[in-house]
């Protein structure tokens, strides 16, 4: 049997991928007026079409779920619409995309927020740091506190977009579990201290996670959905008791839903700036002796550690963030062993299509 490698195909939930090379979810704050996809997104999306898999930029399943200025949402006629022009150029184009459904929690604004008011959280927990709002970097706030009753209509919420994204003829959807938003605000005890039924124990800290996989695979079917998670990730102020605990639970019990796949966060290297704290335990291999589906890591891959990985059996599939801005054919320059293109990153987010539709493939470049 010969070795898997980043360019083996792949059967990825109902999907079919040419190889393993993912593109992973990058918020760029570009979408138009009404946070509508553009045609400028889809020529961004398009210019990466080789790879296996494309996931997009956060999405918003609904207002409140908004974070940052400019990211486009999937909860509007306008936007779905938009999306569908995104999907239809890359099927054109021969690719495969999921969008990624987001809701961001406490990490918002009230300029953001329907009616200007407050983001909400499991709880009233105030996160460091300024939010990228159309007035500036404004200071977070204190978000409200979900009632318990309120928390039913937000995964309704998800399950819409998941509708909205089979409307817009998406592959498959990513849910956005990971990096502090409000699925991972719920899963982690340093911000969720709630006394109800969706706090305390693992299993209700888990449990908002499993209602809105349950809903959202409702929707889409076996296959179709798959969930990113962060377990060690100290970005946006978030810790966790006792992450080997708390993220086994949310594993086993995935196993039950036939999910597309798994992907998680934790970069090998100490240096990345997603790298768990010194310290921390590493969990990534004990979810991937768990899950039953197959498996993306994410987090300062290289092509040579990518290759390994997948031919150790440590995963199925890599995500790559940075290198995949800079290099839209990277899937090419993996084939080929050619250098890679540094992304800029004074052009990451918002802004126009410098810095996002003008990076060379190989042949121009040469
Ligand atoms: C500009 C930028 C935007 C990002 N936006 C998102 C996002 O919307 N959703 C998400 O889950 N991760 C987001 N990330 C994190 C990346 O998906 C990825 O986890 C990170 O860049 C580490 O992978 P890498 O070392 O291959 O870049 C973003 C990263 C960058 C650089």
């Amino acid at each position: 049997m010969s070795r898997n490698d980043l360019l083996s195909p792949l059967r990825l939930g109902a999907l079919d991928l040419p190889n393993r090379v993912i593109m992973a979810p990058m918020t760029r704050s570009r979408a138009g007026k009404g946070d509508v996809p553009t045609a400028a997104t889809a020529e961004y999306y398009v210019q990466r079409a080789t790879a296996g898999l494309l996931i997009t930029e956060g999405t918003q399943v609904s207002q409140q779920g908004q974070g940052y200025a400019y990211t486009p949402g999937i909860h509007t006629d306008d936007q779905v619409a938009g999306w569908r022009r995104v999907v239809d150029a890359v099927h054109e184009a021969g690719g495969r995309i999921a969008p990624q459904l987001w809701h961001v929690g406490r990490l918002s604004h009230p300029v953001l927020q329907p009616g200007g008011g407050l983001p909400v959280a499991p709880s009233a927990i105030k996160p460091d740091g300024k939010a990228f709002t159309p007035q500036g970097m404004l200071d977070y706030v204190t978000p409200r506190a979900l009632e318990t009753d309120e928390i039913a209509g937000i995964v309704a919420d998800f399950a819409r977009a998941a509708e909205n994204a089979r409307a817009a003829g998406f592959d498959a959807v990513e849910l956005h579990g990971a990096n502090g938003y409000l699925i991972d605000q719920f899963i982690r005890s340093g911000s969720n201290q709630r006394t109800d039924r969706y706090g305390g124990s693992v299993e209700n800290r888990n449990r908002f996670m499993l209602e809105v996989v349950a809903a959202v695979t409702d929707v889409l079917g076996p296959g179709r959905v798959g969930i990113r998670f962060s377990p060690n990730g100290a970005y946006h102020n978030m810790s966790d008791n006792d992450p080997a605990a708390t993220f086994s639970y949310a594993v086993e019990q995935l196993n039950r839903f036939d999910l597309a796949f798994l992907h998680i966060i934790e970069p090998l290297a100490d240096d990345h700036q997603m790298s768990p704290p010194p310290g921390a335990t590493r969990v990534a291999g004990l979810l991937r002796g768990l899950f039953k589906g197959p498996l993306i890591l994410n987090g300062g891959i290289t092509r040579e550690m990518g290759d390994r990985l997948i031919a150790e059996g440590a995963a199925d599939a890599i995500a790559f963030g940075v290198p995949y801005i800079a290099n839209p054919d990277l899937v090419e320059r993996f084939r080929r062993k050619a250098p890679l293109a540094q992304a800029d990153r004074a052009t990451f987010y918002g802004g126009d299509e410098r810095g996002y539709l003008d990076y060379p493939v190989l042949e121009q470049a040469a």
